[in-house]
């Protein structure tokens, strides 16, 4: 089995939650067997150790994405910064709202979290509309880093994120997909 598939296997999916018809693919088993954790992991760092791709600093979307960011930035040795949901970072912050399914969201970041020149990895565990990546992509650019690559577990392609990020000229690596 590729490491896809294996990862893949270790993601459950729970029907109609947290709403009806909503197929919800939870990644927590993936995280509570410490091989898969750790497969998981060194996919990214394996990729992200390569020079041409090595970022300054990672960043990670609230909440799943603090999990797997977190630890990357630890391994590749560089700063992890988190982009939060609005209201719970204390100092001064950039922020970006967007439109959700139903209704609109707001993120944050602080402002000295990255400078002009950092090449930043953004992650988080799984795309759909794409909206939260966007807006995160959007504050780090507002601070002047550049956004090398976005990166998730999970790609939802029937949702239209993917494709609409990539549109929009960013670089994507996801690990798996349910079509
Ligand atoms: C989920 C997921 C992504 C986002 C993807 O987070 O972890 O961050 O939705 O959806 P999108 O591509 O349509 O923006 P959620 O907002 O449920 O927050 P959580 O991580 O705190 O559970
Ligand atoms: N975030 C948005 N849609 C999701 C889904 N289907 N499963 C897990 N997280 C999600």
């Amino acid at each position: 089995m590729d490491t896809s598939a294996f990862l893949k296997s270790h993601i459950r999916t729970v029907p109609d939650w947290p709403a009806p018809g909503v197929q919800f693919r939870d990644i927590t088993p993936l995280l509570q067997d410490p091989k898969v954790f750790r497969v998981l992991i060194d996919t990214f760092v394996h990729r992200y150790m390569d020079a041409a791709l090595r970022p300054t600093v990672v960043a990670g979307l609230d909440a799943r994405g603090f999990i797997i960011g977190s630890v990357l930035a630890y391994e590749l040795g560089v700063g992890f910064v988190p982009i939060r949901k609005k209201g719970k970072l204390p100092f001064t912050t950039v922020e970006e709202t967007y439109e959700l399914e139903y209704g609109s969201a707001t993120v944050e970041l602080h402002t000295d979290a990255v400078r002009p020149g950092d090449r930043v990895v953004l992650i988080d565990d799984l795309i759909a509309t794409g909206g939260t990546m966007m807006a995160g992509r959007r504050l780090l650019e507002k601070l002047g880093a550049e956004v090398t690559e976005g990166a998730a577990i999970v790609d939802l392609p029937e949702l239209g994120g993917s494709e609409k990020l990539r549109a929009s000229g960013l670089e994507l690596f996801t690990l798996l997909d349910f079509a």
